[in-house]
């Protein structure tokens, strides 16, 4: 379902008109496209501690982006791709001014689908003002992600460890986060090694995509075989035609499975034992809606979509864990949605189970880490455009639309990357965490 307001107000007629009566202007976002650039410029790097640490501007430079650590020298109007502050020195308010030292120049350096992202530590209960302190960068983030425009973002990094750092600002300052916008995230502990090449992360990994017949599950496993996997694209018997095309176009095989069937955990573990050398990444991704107010609720809509949506993913994980076919190092991504966090009405079945996975991604994350020092994580997706959301009435679709700090809908591939990330190699510090790939939704949480 394209989004014709976008085009039309990033055509020159449109734009003039938008900017005069005041309506939203949506950028075109910069997204992952092979052999271009990590980042269209360079970073501007600062510190909160003074000069920045020799070994966040390493980690930048490797990734091939040039770093400047001089603020003076983007006051002659020259533009970046980005801005980077290490907060993590921060411990008393009034340290919070280096803040906006460093940010009111920086933001208006950025130029197009610029990327923010601060830096900072999470409270950890030793003092009360530091942790005040701390938790403030979240306050400053989330409110400047909404104020920029044409694109721009700007995220948080909790770094508690900094095992996964380099793979995170890849990721951020990347195209590929195009639609991550004012979240903050906690990097833990973990074994996450760098990848032999960066283009290729999952090389040599098998992983299951469940419901990849369409929409978000077709498109991670498209990135997912982009980046390097083996990928097993499993979806219902009806959706067979649609499901062997996928497998077709990602060079993957294709395996007929009901997530909500009692068999299923049996069965998937049959597939893997007899045509794989075990799973190194699952992607729960099949997903339903029966939405009804709770007055009009039946109970066969209920029971459906906890059914799909959450006892499937809690099955086959028990049954995973407890058997020879999940690899060490290995990733589980579950599919959650904002509606998890803010709720929505007419969804109290779905919202049951978007929750219900949140939690069971962090009640899960001290098994996985168990298990060979895997991980599992959840992304929550906002308004994407695909048929899910393409059966709500027009009106509400096109304010759904607008009602992002990026003032547009994500699409299946902005999830698709997000879910790649967290499950490559380097993304072993990130474990039990939801990521919302949502824009910064206005709605809700
Ligand atoms: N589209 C959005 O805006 C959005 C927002 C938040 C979260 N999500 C979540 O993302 C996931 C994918 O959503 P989508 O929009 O691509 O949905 P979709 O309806 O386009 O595709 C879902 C796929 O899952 C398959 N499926 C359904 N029941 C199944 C079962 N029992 N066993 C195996 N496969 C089954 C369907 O056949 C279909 O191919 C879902 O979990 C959804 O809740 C979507």
């Amino acid at each position: 379902m394209s989004d014709r307001y976008l085009s039309l107000v990033n055509s020159s007629v449109g734009s003039a008109v938008a900017s005069r009566v005041g309506l939203p202007q949506p950028s075109v976002l910069r997204r992952f496209r092979s052999g271009d650039p990590l980042l269209p410029g360079a970073v501007l790097l600062g510190s909160t501690a003074g000069r920045p640490a020799a070994a966040l501007k390493k980690l930048i430079t490797q990734a091939g982006v040039e770093v400047v650590d001089d603020i003076d020298k983007v006051f002659d109007g020259e533009k970046v791709a980005a801005v980077v502050l290490d907060a993590r020195s921060v411990a008393a308010p009034a340290d919070l001014a280096a803040l906006r030292a460093f940010l009111a120049p920086g933001v208006k350096a950025l130029g197009p689908s610029g990327r923010v992202i601060v830096l900072g530590l999470p409270a950890d209960g030793a003092d009360i003002a530091v942790d005040a302190t701390r938790q403030a960068l979240d306050g400053i983030v989330r409110s400047l992600a909404k104020e920029l425009r044409r694109g721009a973002t700007a995220n948080l990094l909790w770094v508690a460890d900094e095992a996964s750092l380099a793979s995170a600002l890849r990721f951020l300052l990347s195209g590929r986060s195009a639609y991550v916008d004012g979240q903050p995230l906690l990097l833990g502990p973990g074994t996450a090694p760098a990848p032999d090449d960066w283009d290729q992360p999952l090389a040599g990994k098998t992983a299951l995509v469940t419901g990849a017949a369409r929409g978000i599950g077709a498109a991670i496993a498209g990135v997912l075989a982009r980046d390097g996997a083996n990928v097993v694209v499993a979806d219902l018997t009806q959706a067979g035609e649609a499901l062997a095309k996928v497998a077709n176009q990602v060079g993957g095989t294709a395996l007929h499975l009901d997530v909500a069937a009692a068999d299923a955990p049996q069965r998937l573990l049959e597939h893997l034992h007899s045509h794989t050398d075990g799973l190194d990444i699952l992607v729960h991704n099949a997903g339903i809606t029966r939405d009804k107010l709770m007055a009009n609720m039946k109970p066969e809509q209920w029971d459906s979509v906890i059914a799909v949506n959450l006892q499937s993913q809690l099955s086959v994980n028990a049954a995973l864990l407890d058997s020879d076919q999940l690899n060490d190092g290995s990733r589980v991504v579950c599919l959650s949605s904002t509606t998890g966090f803010s709720g929505n009405r007419g969804q109290t079945n779905y919202g049951a189970t978007k929750a219900g996975v949140i939690g069971l991604v962090r009640s899960s994350a001290a098994s996985f880490a168990a298990h060979g020092a895997s991980t599992i994580n959840a992304v929550a997706p906002g308004f994407i455009d695909t048929e899910m959301t393409a059966k709500m009435p027009l009106a509400t679709r096109e304010v759904a639309r607008r009602l992002s700090s990026l003032q547009q809908a994500g699409l299946p591939v902005d999830v698709a990357e997000a879910v790649s990330w967290l499950s490559s190699p380097g993304a072993g510090g990130v474990n039990g965490q939801v990521l919302r790939v949502c824009g910064q939704n206005l709605v809700g949480a």
